[in-house]
């Protein structure tokens, strides 16, 4: 693992929406240069750039059609290579999105891969042998090539899979994960990330890391053998690179496969979700099922939160992993309601204190620090759906477009939040106890106090559900109210307070926290 992610904080950047320096309401790899030294004042010291290759944005450049091109939209090649060595200067790291599992169905590899013809490309993705033959459990699509077969999807319908092969094939087309054509799809993989690396990127988040091998591979035993081939084939030569997966499986990802660091994300409502996420009011799309009292976020102020049942979760993932790579929870991402809406700034600013002081790799979403919100009932940009209101313009200022481009208001990716109290950096810079100078002020700390850092132990102190929460970085303690009442409890000895969010009153062997409240202690 490289050393240099113990003390690694990340920030991810959606390109398209970060800032755009031509005008043409698109966000830009420019405009990113342009803001690194806002990013490394926040305390991030990493950044994990979304999909910025040649694409025809049918799901925001999930859908790759050159692996190894910058789309012209961000700028070129150049201009990506430039941006690392403005990182590096900066002594940051810069990961790119890798996404191995499938293509846009533009890609020339798929192109060929339709014809009817043998060819190089003929097994590079999922095919079956006629256009009446389905595959069972899986999107496929069938009649649409004059190839004689359907073709496997990886997600959407603009993203065929890439061939890995089956871990267990039964039928005639299905291939073994070590058949030529699969081991060259893998070394193709190898070739991009090659690529990259050699030209200044630092690592890799990997998109859908679990989706390679298919079939019965529920344990994943043939993906993590898959994973542990490309790492053999680029960790030798890149021995500082970093590699994130989204997976939500450390126990798979970490110890199985062999990567640095897993999001702890997503849907199984028990871990992620239980912080950061309330289902309740976010969207239309969540409306629809029951909502149950463990939709709310723990740091919800009225609704009786349990962090035990994060805990469940987190705990013996953390035990299970630690000595192989770290756990990373993201503030939020592209894919995730923003926690603002949902929850109130002040829940939302909880949540992250929480986040940022765990152990494992943090990251931090953008404008997540100044507690942009949710923009409800947007028209989906580029396969968003749900997820457009997550990835509106990065707010900066009260100029046009809040100072994220000149172009015209009609021309924008999307439109910037357009309450008259829209949060702006601008106008956090100037307030000491702002959102977004308390993130900053437990990012600087956590970078300069290496019981906060990644590999810092982590000790649950209470037993069950008790306010406040506190919790242990080898000697430090730390505490979270998330409540509307003042509590005060006992605690191991006499300590002072090195940061707080809200009332904190330290006493003899004690500690009183007001309503939503957040410290760390020494
Ligand atoms: C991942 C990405 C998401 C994308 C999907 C398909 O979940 O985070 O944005 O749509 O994979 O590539
Ligand atoms: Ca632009």
């Amino acid at each position: 693992m490289p050393s240099w992610l113990n003390n690694a904080v990340f920030y991810e950047i959606y390109p398209q929406s970060f800032q755009d320096s031509n005008a043409d309401g698109i966000g830009d790899l420019n405009g990113i240069i342009s803001r690194l030294d806002y990013v490394r004042s926040l305390g991030c010291n990493a950044i994990w750039l979304n999909p910025l290759y040649v694409s025809p944005f049918k799901d925001a450049g999930y859908d790759v059609a050159d692996y190894k091109k910058v789309a012209p939209r961000y700028g070129s090649n150049e201009d990506l290579y430039r941006l690392f060595g403005e990182a590096h200067r900066r002594g940051m790291h810069v990961l790119l999105d890798l996404v191995p599992g499938h293509t846009s169905e533009k890609h020339p590899w798929f192109l060929e891969s339709c014809r009817p013809e043998r060819n190089a490309y003929t097994d590079r993705y999922i095919w079956t042998d006629s256009a009446f033959q389905g595959i069972a459990n899986h999107l496929y699509i069938a009649g649409d090539t004059d190839r004689d077969g359907c073709y496997m999807l990886n997600f959407f319908k603009s993203q065929p899979a890439l061939n890995y092969g089956w871990l267990h094939p039964n039928e005639e087309w299905q291939m073994g994960i070590d058949d030529p054509a699969c081991v060259a799809t893998r070394d193709a993989m190898v070739e991009v990330m090659t690529f990259w690396l050699s030209h200044g990127a630092d690592g890799f988040r990997v998109d859908m890391a679990d989706s390679l091998v298919k079939g019965d591979d529920e344990k994943k035993s043939g993906t993590c053998a898959v994973w542990r081939d490309i790492f053999s084939k680029v960790r030798p030569k890149f021995p500082d690179a970093a590699f994130v997966s989204e997976w939500d499986n450390p126990e798979l990802s970490l110890n199985g496969a062999g990567f640095d660091m897993d999001f702890y994300l997503n849907n199984r409502g028990n871990g992620y979700t239980t912080l950061a996420r309330d289902f309740v009011n976010y969207d239309a799309n969540y409306k629809r099922g029951v909502t149950r009292p463990e939709d709310h976020s723990y740091f919800k102020k009225d609704a009786g939160g349990d962090i035990t049942r994060f805990l469940k979760d987190y705990l013996k993932r953390y035990e299970a992993t630690k000595d192989h790579g770290f756990i990373s929870i993201p503030t939020g991402n592209h894919d995730t309601p923003r926690m603002v809406g949902s929850l109130t700034d002040r829940e939302a600013l909880l949540a992250e204190a929480f986040i940022l002081t765990l152990p494992g790799v943090p990251f931090l979403y953008y404008g997540d620090e100044i507690g942009m919100r949710y923009q409800k009932g947007l028209v989906s940009k580029e396969g968003g759906y749900q997820r457009t209101g997550t990835r509106t313009p990065m707010q900066w200022d009260a100029t046009k477009n809040h100072g994220f481009s000149t172009g015209a208001e009609d021309t924008v990716y999307l439109p910037t939040d357009p309450s008259a109290d829209a949060p702006t950096v601008e106008e956090e810079e100037k307030d000491p106890a702002s959102h977004l100078n308390t993130i900053r002020n437990i990012l600087i700390l956590r970078e300069n106090t290496e019981e906060l850092q990644a590999d810092g132990s982590f000790e649950v102190v209470n037993k069950g559900n008790e306010v406040p929460f506190l919790y242990r970085r080898e000697d430090m303690l730390l505490g979270v109210n998330p409540t509307g009442e003042t509590r005060e409890v006992e605690i191991d000895r006499d300590r002072s307070v090195v940061l707080k969010i809200g009332e904190v009153t330290p006493g003899a062997k004690s500690i009183t926290m007001g309503p939503q409240s957040f410290c760390i202690l020494l």
